[in-house]
């Protein structure tokens, strides 16, 4: 497993997607005859038959929670964490690069979309999830509350967010819920880009003039950090993690996450020839993986709870954003409502 690379385990991902909607779950299971079935019975089978549940398909309501939860705030991710890229679009430093960022934020508010639209799958209104994000009830990803600096930021966020987004979301191409496996398979091959094009800007950088790899070196010095806190808290601390494993909705726990993107991300950096900001970093023989200083937790938890550099900043953006395009929701309605032949 370890030796694929990231795509071939999406490749595998959507084969067993298309064969597991070719198999029926056998849902009686060994259960005496006198014994009435449940509806708990028949998802706890699919669960264990490694089947996909589906929006018709009855679930506990925790289930339904957990994925409302987690889908809303992966999409709200994809939507907020286009502010701090979108930022260098109109100083990119070639139309070529331009035009590169530019796919790249477009492919983000596409992911938002197909999320916004898996989580509707499970009874919620986009227009709730949206006001739960503006007002504070829902989360976005910790990552996107730190500024964009220099250009270098933008190749930083590829090779580092953007790795660290697929090592976090491949698992979830595997997604017991069907409709967030299916999204994910898409969002993983783009993201997969993603990441290339922010190693090949840091690769030109760190190869270009000594104050432009200075520049690369800064960046991925605040960048690192910050990408190892997304995976979120230790697994001793993670609130939901135990039981999102148990409905194969998470397949990993956070630090094993975080530790296989320590390991596919040093030899990366010896290529680019950047150093990574951490003294305890080694090679642990005994444990077949590297050694590395963890992420400052509390940090994560202030910026989780609101205090990091730019939480007010991207909400205000955010809810300006929606304010700015009310009239062209509006229209659109209006047009749907007129070609339906109703009122809006
Ligand atoms: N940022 C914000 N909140 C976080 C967090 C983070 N990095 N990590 C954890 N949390 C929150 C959880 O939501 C949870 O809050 P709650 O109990 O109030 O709901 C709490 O901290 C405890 O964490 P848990 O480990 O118990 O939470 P999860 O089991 O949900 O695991 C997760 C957290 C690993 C982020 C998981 O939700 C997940 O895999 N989500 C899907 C992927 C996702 O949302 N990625 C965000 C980045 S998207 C992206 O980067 C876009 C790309 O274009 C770059």
């Amino acid at each position: 497993m370890d030796g694929d690379t990231l795509l071939d385990q999406v490749e595998r991902a959507e084969r067993a997607l298309v064969d597991a909607s070719r198999r029926s779950v056998r849902t009686d299971g060994d259960r005496p005859d006198t014994q009435e079935r449940t509806v708990q019975d028949d998802f706890d089978a699919i669960i264990a038959a490694e089947q996909k549940i589906e929006p018709r398909d009855w679930m506990p309501d925790a289930y339904r929670r957990t994925l409302i939860r987690q889908i809303a705030q992966h999409a709200h991710s994809e939507i907020i964490g286009m502010q701090p890229e979108g930022n260098w679009i109109s100083r990119a430093p070639s139309l070529k690069r331009k035009a590169i960022l530019l796919a790249k934020v477009q492919d983000e508010a596409g992911h938002g979309l197909y999320l916004y639209a898996a989580a509707e799958t499970l009874g919620i209104g986009r227009d709730e999830l949206v006001a739960m994000l503006l007002e504070g009830r829902q989360k976005y990803s910790s990552i996107f509350n730190y500024p964009t600096l220099t250009w270098a930021d933008i190749g930083a966020i590829g090779w580092l967010v953007d790795g660290a987004a697929i090592v976090n979301q491949v698992p979830l191409c595997r997604c017991s819920y069907g409709p967030y496996a299916r999204a994910m398979i898409r969002i993983c091959k783009e993201e997969s880009f993603h990441q290339r094009q922010g190693f090949e800007i840091l690769f030109t950088l760190s190869h270009g003039t000594p104050g432009q790899r200075d520049m690369a070196q800064d960046a991925v010095n605040r960048w690192w950090y910050p990408s190892l806190a997304m995976f979120g808290p230790p697994d001793a601390d993670s609130t939901h993690s135990e039981q999102s494993m148990a409905w194969g909705i998470k397949r990993f726990g956070n630090d094993d996450l975080r530790q296989r993107f320590v390991d596919m991300c040093v030899p990366q950096a010896e290529v680019l020839g950047l150093t990574l900001p951490d003294d305890g970093l080694r090679w642990d023989a005994d444990r077949d993986r590297y050694a590395f200083t963890p992420p400052d937790f509390d940090e994560l938890a202030r910026v989780i709870r609101g205090d990091g550099p730019c939480n007010r900043q991207r909400l205000a953006h955010r809810r300006r954003a929606q304010d700015e395009g009310a009239w062209v929701r509006e229209a659109a309605a209006a047009h749907a409502a007129k070609r339906s032949g109703g009122t809006p």
